[in-house]
């Protein structure tokens, strides 16, 4: 794992959006993972700058989303298919029928999630998978309890992650308690993985994934069993590292970082 820690959230966020960038212009048919959550509402920003600027084209990229509320329609202003519509993908050149979420009114639960991993299958694997950390430790739905082996299906959302996500409902109580998720195996065959971890609400739970043991308690850990996670995080986020000088020292020094010094 490289762990790179920024002075601030904004840097963090810039930081994760210019290598996101730099990876899609590198492979322009790109087939690119991503993420809701207020984690990422400023690295769609930057990302929509980058493609205001002329700097990045999402015209051949290919989008899949790590999850979907059971039961919200696509407009339903909660869904994860409203919040990648507005915050990125109607902000950039990319073809809205290339973007895939699950479909959370699906009638056949296993068979969309069956077809959701085909889907990836068939297009070749994702090349960079973007992730967040839920403050359970799970990446996308996989809260504790699910295999590092599960591949997308519905999820009971865990108590603390209701508690995390219901304030964004209206009446909070709306919020679905199920949802499409990507499995952690899912996402672990992504060639890359990046993950953005900010603010002090995450420092604990970032240790614990990132230097504690690997455990399915813990979705995360299993990243550190991948061969390309970048996982970027912000001072608040980084407190608890042991190895926070350490992580430093090698992003100041080691010549393959030069150019996001
Ligand atoms: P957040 O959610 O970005 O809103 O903190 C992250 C997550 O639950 O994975």
């Amino acid at each position: 794992m490289d762990i790179i820690i920024c002075p601030t959230s904004a840097d963090a966020e810039k930081l994760t959006a210019r290598m996101i960038a730099d990876a899609i212009n590198a492979k322009p048919e790109f087939r690119l993972g991503l993420a809701t959550g207020a984690t990422m509402e400023n690295v769609y920003a930057e990302l929509t700058a980058l493609y205001k600027a002329g700097k990045v084209d999402f015209s051949q990229v290919r989008s899949w989303n790590l999850d979907e509320y059971v039961g919200l329609p696509p407009e339903h202003d909660q869904s994860y298919r409203y919040f990648m519509n507005t915050r990125l993908f109607n902000n950039i050149n990319i073809d809205i029928r290339n973007t895939h979420v699950p479909n959370g009114l699906a009638d056949d639960e296993e068979a969309e999630a069956a077809r959701y991993d085909e889907e990836i299958e068939d297009a070749g694997g994702i090349d960079l998978w973007l992730v967040g950390i839920g403050k359970t430790g799970h990446i996308a739905f996989n809260d504790p309890g699910t295999s590092f082996n599960s591949r997308t299906h519905v999820a009971y959302l865990s108590n603390e992650t209701y508690e995390q996500n219901k304030n964004y409902f209206n009446p909070p109580e709306s919020m679905p308690r199920r949802a499409f998720t990507a499995g952690v195996g899912t996402i672990m065959e992504s060639r890359k993985i990046l993950q953005l971890i900010t603010g002090e609400r995450k420092a604990d739970i970032a240790a614990a994934a990132i230097e504690g043991p690997m455990t399915a308690m813990i979705s995360s850990s299993a990243l550190q069993l991948h061969p390309d996670a970048v996982i970027i995080l912000d001072e608040a986020a980084a407190s608890k590292l042991k190895l926070r000088d350490f992580y430093k020292e090698i992003f100041a020094n080691d010549p393959k970082w030069a150019a996001y010094r």
